[in-house]
């Protein structure tokens, strides 16, 4: 447990129920609009199979524990296909990341922490590069932009943004 009150650990399959109270937090970012419920998440492909089936081959991620044992946030990859992609999709060999942090738990650095550490996991995978999509208005951007995410396509109100991780 770090100084913060949080520890960070790897990702494991018993997290998918985690993993997905994060993606409907993602989701929900927006106080402003109404809420969509977990539910209505799970039906819906496009929202849903950033988690579905988790872990599938391939998928990595971080989850950050508080004092308690339990799950405070977690940022996760996943790659996609061609004719199935995520909102942030760059190519078949760019995974897409999902991150959230429990409301309570927001604005102490624990999202920045979980960023910098599935990057690096992303790294040491051999990724070159992992994307994201986040909409403009979203202060989580502004978090992407400052951990070295840049804005390879807009849209009318999202961004997909990438992180170079190697020249290779
Ligand atoms: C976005 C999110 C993961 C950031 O995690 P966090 O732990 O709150 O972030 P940190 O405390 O590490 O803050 C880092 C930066 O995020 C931004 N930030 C801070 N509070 C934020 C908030 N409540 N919402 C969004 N962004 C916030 C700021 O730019 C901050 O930079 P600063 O510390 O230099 O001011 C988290 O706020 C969250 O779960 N939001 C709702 C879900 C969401 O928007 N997911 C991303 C969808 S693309």
């Amino acid at each position: 447990m770090g100084e913060d009150g949080y520890s960070l650990r790897k990702a494991t399959a018993d997290d998918a129920g985690f993993l997905t109270d994060m993606l409907v937090a993602a989701v929900n970012w927006d106080p402003a609009r109404q809420a969509v419920s977990r539910d209505r998440v799970l039906v819906n492909h496009q929202l849903a199979h950033y988690v579905e089936d988790w872990p599938r081959a391939g998928d990595f991620g971080v989850v950050a524990i508080g004092p308690d044992g339990q799950p405070v946030g977690a940022a996760w990859l996943r790659l996609f296909s061609r004719d199935d992609p995520g909102y942030g999709f760059v190519c078949e060999d760019v995974p897409e990341l999902s991150v959230g942090v429990l409301p309570s738990w927001r604005s102490r650095g624990v999202g920045r922490a979980l960023l910098a550490e599935v990057a690096r996991q992303a790294a040491e995978r051999g990724f070159a590069r992992i994307c994201l999509s986040v909409e403009r208005a979203n202060r989580a951007r502004g978090l992407y932009a400052s951990e070295g995410f840049t804005t390879v396509e807009s849209g009318s109100d999202s961004d997909t943004m990438v992180m170079v991780l190697s020249e290779r």
